[in-house]
């Protein structure tokens, strides 16, 4: 399958690239900064792909030295994410307008813009769409407050992507909204209940049966469905 990943070069996207390159995939991993990604080196993989793409920018991606877009796209995975400020930064008195909308515009455009861009090849390879949000993003689920910027742009993730379920589901193409579970990443400063080998596990079962749910259902790692 042709599998194109945001937020390639660490964390959960790393992880992703990783385990589908061992699947014998081919991987248009995507990064901010492609030519600085060691990680990749270690993967010493032909089938990887290196593109430029900041998905806060409206500029198009670059795919890097002889690599070129294919055709067609199984599945996206909208992966690259921003938490923002951490600590009290999110609180009701400290969180700033410009703090918000730079978390909204990675996390809830971001995947609008890729999914825009690639649109064509998406139709093409009747592809699942996977765009990770957050539990944290989920209001029914919100007992705790605060979080201001990530919450709101997750929760804005998730309609966006429910659109994007209902209007592509005529074409082929099948949108689904992941949680990869509380996973130790450099996001969560390495805490967490989960590992990113199980987070990725998990997700990669889901996205292999995303037919199973409907169109825009927001479901865990584990296979669970999260209500919105
Ligand atoms: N870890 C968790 O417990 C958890 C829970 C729920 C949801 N999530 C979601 O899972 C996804 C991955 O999280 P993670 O834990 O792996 O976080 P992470 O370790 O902080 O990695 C974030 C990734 O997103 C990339 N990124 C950030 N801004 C970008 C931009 N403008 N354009 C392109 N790439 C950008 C980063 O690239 P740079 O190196 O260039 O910054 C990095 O590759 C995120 O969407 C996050 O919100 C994580």
């Amino acid at each position: 399958m042709n599998i194109v990943i945001t937020g390639a070069n660490r964390g959960l996207g790393l992880g992703l690239v990783a385990h589908y390159l061992a699947q014998g995939h081919e991987l248009w991993a995507c990064a901010r900064n492609p030519c600085e990604v060691t990680a990749w080196d270690a993967l010493a993989s032909s089938s990887l792909h290196p593109v430029r793409w900041d998905v806060a920018d409206d500029a198009p991606p670059q795919c890097m030295g002889s690599c070129t877009w294919p055709s067609a796209i199984h599945v996206l995975i909208n992966n690259a994410g921003i938490y923002g400020p951490v600590g009290t930064g999110q609180s009701l008195q400290n969180v700033s307008s410009k703090c918000m909308l730079d978390v909204f515009n990675v996390d809830a455009i971001g995947p609008l813009r890729v999914v825009q861009h690639l649109l064509p090849a998406l139709r093409e390879g009747d592809a699942t769409v996977a765009n990770i949000a957050s539990k944290m993003g989920s209001i029914s689920d919100n007992s705790s407050g605060g979080n201001y910027a990530y919450r709101a742009a997750k929760t804005a993730l998730m309609m966006v992507s429910k659109s994007m379920a209902v209007d592509l589901a005529d074409s082929g193409i099948h949108v689904i909204t992941l949680h990869p579970g509380w996973v130790k990443t450099d996001m969560t400063d390495h805490h967490g209940l989960i590992n990113v080998a199980t987070s990725v596990q998990g997700m990669s079962n889901v996205i292999s049966r995303a037919c199973d749910y409907l169109p825009g259902d927001f479901i865990a790692f584990d296979g669970t469905l999260i209500g919105f």
